[in-house]
């Protein structure tokens, strides 16, 4: 199989439902689809890998079906993290230049910017990303790139995500045993983010909530950089064993009547309506109201997002997402959400769907794919950044600065 790494980039999202790996090639004319694998995550839960060889074997089973489709092996990819022990944090930091305002290099941002990391961490805990929000030249606040610039005394404000050391590194663990090199971790919500924000609700003040199988997963853009990032520990899954419990049927059978006939909203299904409902052990299969089904549904999507509305109002985010809150992910397609969503929040609301890629196969356009297809174009603003700075620090500050 041909060797194409030069121009070719790979994403692999570990999620808790689905592994998916996506190739692109990069051309003059942007990322190109190449070919893209979907295997069912086994042994990944709520972003933590619990059993290493079912992870492997999903991540290969991905991987070989894009290496297949694209005609090229993955020999580097760029792989997502997630799950309830990410935490994110607000710092600050700054240095001194000298008495007399000096021109400001790259080395006074790197030196700021390690000041303002320089939080406690415990020792099991690490920093997954550094984030600039802005900024401060001899008080002079909302600087985005100081280099260059005169300053006595240079500060940044930085939002630092973190997460368990082991969670990543077990990550990076099931990737190499499928062969493939990691070339850079990123946190699932901040790379959704980059195919479905508009630059204009990140300006204005807007959170992304993914909703995936384990968890849902959230980050704040105000004015433009990341100002908070968390993490809800309910997702799609959580729907689908409420059907499991509430209709006395097994969580496959619920998985399949939650996306058929699920909806959000009791008073959006017609009283009338029938469902088959198998049944568990050998007992016949039942009819039941779909109605029920709703019913069972709606209580959950609202405590979701009650837990999203106090997450972000312990956080100080709720009054300064004015752009409101936008859904990603494959809970987000359940009929109804939406409306739970704007009646809880009482914000502007959106559902949303990932910008295709150019020959990207219409199948792919779907809000479960939002995170491996923003996490190639955050690999891309990396490796260009990699390129002007030449280490891997730089990118990641750069990457994120230009984001
Ligand atoms: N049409 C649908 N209606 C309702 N729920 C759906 C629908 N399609 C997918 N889901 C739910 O979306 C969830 C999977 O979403 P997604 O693929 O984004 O998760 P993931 O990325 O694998 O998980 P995570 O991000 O939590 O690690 C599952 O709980 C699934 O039941
Ligand atoms: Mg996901």
């Amino acid at each position: 199989m041909a060797n194409q790494q030069g121009s070719f980039l790979t994403a692999i999202d570990l999620g808790s439902a689905k592994t998916c790996a996506l190739m692109v090639e990069v051309t003059d004319g942007g990322l190109r689809y190449r070919g893209h694998g979907v295997a069912e995550s086994r042994g990944s839960r709520k972003g933590v890998i619990v059993d290493l060889d079912k992870a492997v074997a999903a991540i290969q089973k991905a991987v070989e079906a894009a290496e297949d489709k694209a005609g090229a092996a993955v020999e580097h990819a760029i792989v997502g993290v997630g799950g309830a022990h990410i935490r994110g944090v607000n710092s600050h930091g700054g240095i001194t230049l000298g008495t007399r305002p000096r021109e400001i290099g790259r080395d006074e941002i790197k030196g700021a910017v390690e000041k303002a990391r320089s939080i406690p961490l415990p020792p099991d805990r690490e920093v997954l990303h550094l984030l600039p929000q802005e900024f401060i030249l001899d008080g002079q606040a909302g600087v985005h790139d100081p280099l260059g610039m005169m300053a006595a005394r240079l500060e940044v404000r930085v939002h630092l995500v973190t997460g368990a050391s082991s969670a990543a590194q077990n990550v990076i663990t099931a990737v190499n045993r499928a062969g493939v090199h990691v070339d850079d971790t990123v946190f699932e919500p901040l790379a959704a983010a980059d195919s479905v924000l508009r630059a204009d609700e990140r300006e204005l003040g807007v959170c992304l909530a993914d909703i995936g199988a384990g968890s849902t997963e959230l980050v704040v853009f105000l004015q433009g950089a990341v100002a908070f990032t968390g993490v809800i520990p309910v997702g799609g899954d959580h729907f689908t064993s409420d059907l499991s419990l509430g209709m006395c049927t097994p969580l496959a059978e619920a998985e399949k009547i939650k996306k058929v006939y699920g909806n959000a909203i009791v008073t959006l299904i017609p009283e009338g309506n029938e469902v088959e409902v198998p049944s568990v052990g050998d007992r016949a299969s039942r009819l039941l109201p779909q109605r029920l089904v709703a019913e069972i549904l709606e209580p959950r999507a609202r405590e979701l997002f009650e837990m999203l509305r106090e997450t972000l109002r312990q956080g100080g985010m709720f009054d300064a997402c004015l752009a409101g809150i936008v859904l990603s992910g494959g809970g987000s397609r359940l009929p109804g959400i939406f409306d739970v969503a704007e009646s809880v929040l009482r914000r502007p609301v959106r559902l949303s769907w990932p910008t295709p890629l150019a020959k990207m196969p219409v199948s792919l356009a779907e809000p479960e794919f939002s995170t491996v297809i923003g996490m190639v174009h955050y690999g891309q603003r990396a490796r260009v950044a990699r390129g002007f700075q030449g280490d891997r620090w730089g990118s990641r500050l750069k990457a994120l600065l230009v984001g």
